[in-house]
């Protein structure tokens, strides 16, 4: 494909994704306004990403629904335009379609150029190598919460028989003898790594067992997906999945699962503010876990067919003590909106922070604004905790209730900076959020909601 082709893809991909950057970084909010209204969340950032990349497997088209308008998704389409596969929009708003009938290389340097912050082009190893036998793949970005390492992709790589070159801008990929189903068992069950044995599996010959899976939502709808296009793979008691090798997939049509991170995040906003929101989309049995939580704290929900309705019923906020953990456990994704609620809970509350080593930079902010959050960076060493589970865990001590005031504050990472919307919404007088470009990697149109919400804000786009 010539040079002038290759960029009118990558022009298609990005305009697929729609505009979703925003020229201006920060954002002034006038606290104190409790958000009332309805909104609605698309597909998951952490499904839709990966489901996009599952395309590149097929040998023929497939459809996506329901695809949020964030950067994550552009950097995606981008990548994979460079990689042949040709995106248009749909009929619907979120509709993608994906054809992967002409994948080719791309060239080192453009890879880079396009990679961004994203964590998803790790995923990208199985599949290339499956259509092209080579890939090649950045260094990886995303939200700065801990090492992050990639040993588990690697390791379950090479057991499927890929070759690892390290370069000096990431790593690249060839399978001298093709990829051969392995038995696999990862040391945690991670949601990336689960995913790339998944991709990788489907299209290696004989089969694949992998234990120690991660059974998260969006893995369950990754593995619709796959099936969609052909493959055989069977859930089994105790995390363990079983992939049998096709020799060919076809394409999908499928709508993405709902972005319960989101939900979340506006629940914990709600709450937090005093308000009632309700969040079109989100269901109840993904979110289960938060719900209960949610009701603790003191929260109030009313669940109904087409989305779920979160408030703050009156009367004093409640501490808890909570633990992140693989679903079906309380996700890490979910804790960082739900301080600020718990700043305002009558006593102390307790996060330990099990999955990442460093998600808890976001509480300096808060500190600033009034809270009392002390973060112990090794943890609490509590042996009574309900399992041991990493080497490495943090905890975080939310004494409250400590009403918060407006400042000035810089978004950190995707999750935090939500936290940060949250808290100058709820603080009296005004705040500055800075660098709050970070959000739309995972927010669709926040600004848009937060007008639909009724928040008092200026923010000149
Ligand atoms: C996914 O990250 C999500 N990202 C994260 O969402 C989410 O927090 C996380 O899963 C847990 O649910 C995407 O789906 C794009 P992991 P992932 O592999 O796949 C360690 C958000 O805000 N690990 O389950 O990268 C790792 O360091 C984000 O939307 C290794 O040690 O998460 C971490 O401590 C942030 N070696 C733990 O496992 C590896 O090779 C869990 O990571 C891989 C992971």
């Amino acid at each position: 494909m010539g040079n002038e082709t290759k960029q009118i893809l990558i022009d298609d991909a990005r305009r697929a994704g729609e505009r979703v950057g925003l020229t201006s970084d920060e954002i002034i909010i006038n606290g104190g306004k409790p958000l009332h209204g309805r909104i609605e969340v698309r597909g998951a950032k952490n499904l839709a990403t990966k489901a996009m990349v599952a395309a590149l497997l097929g040998t023929k088209p497939s459809v996506l629904r329901n695809v949020p308008n964030i950067s994550d998704v552009r950097v995606v389409a981008g990548l994979l335009a460079l990689h042949g596969v040709q995106i248009t929009k749909g009929e619907e708003p979120g509709e993608f379609l994906l054809d992967p009938s002409n994948v080719e290389s791309a060239h080192m340097a453009d890879i880079d150029a396009h990679a961004g912050s994203s964590r998803i082009p790790i995923l990208f190893c199985g599949p290339l190598l499956h259509r092209l036998g080579e890939a090649f793949i950045p260094d990886l970005g995303g939200c700065r919460i801990g090492d992050r390492p990639i040993d588990f992709h690697l390791d379950a790589l090479r057991e499927f028989g890929a070759v690892i070159v390290k370069e000096p801008r990431g790593i690249s990929l060839t399978a001298p003898h093709g990829l051969k189903g392995a038995n696999i068992e990862l040391p945690y069950p991670s949601v990336g790594a689960t995913e790339q044995v998944l991709l990788t599996a489907v299209l290696a010959e004989g089969q694949t067992e992998l234990k120690n899976a991660a059974i998260e939502p969006e893995i369950i709808d990754l593995i619709c997906i796959l099936q969609k296009m052909g493959a055989i793979i069977n859930v089994e008691p105790n995390r363990v999945i079983f992939i049998e090798g096709v020799e060919e997939l076809g394409g999908y049509k499928h709508r993405a699962i709902f972005d319960r991170n989101e939900a979340a995040s506006w629940a914990a906003a709600a709450l937090a503010t005093e308000g009632d929101v309700f969040v079109g989309g989100a269901k109840q049995e993904e979110m289960m876990t938060f719900l209960n939580v949610f009701r603790k704290v003191g929260g109030a929900f009313e669940v109904e067919d087409d989305g779920i309705r979160f408030y703050h019923p009156g009367g004093e906020l409640v501490p808890v003590t909570i633990e992140t953990d693989v679903h079906p456990g309380f996700m890490t994704d979910w804790q960082q909106p739900l301080v600020v609620a718990l700043t305002k809970a009558n006593g102390v509350s307790t996060i330990h922070e099990t999955v990442y080593e460093n998600r808890f930079g976001f509480t300096d902010a808060l500190n600033k604004m009034g809270a009392n959050i002390v973060v112990h960076k090794d943890g609490l060493h509590d042996y009574t905790r309900r399992v041991a589970r990493r080497d490495f865990e943090q905890a975080a001590v939310i004494t409250g209730p400590t009403p918060l005031v407006g400042a000035e504050i810089e978004v950190p990472d995707l999750r935090g900076g939500f936290s940060h919307l949250i808290a100058a919404l709820t603080a009296k007088g005004q705040s500055k959020v800075t660098n709050v470009g970070i959000i739309s990697r995972g927010y669709e149109d926040f600004i848009g909601k937060l007008t639909q919400l009724g928040a008092d804000f200026i923010f000149e786009a």
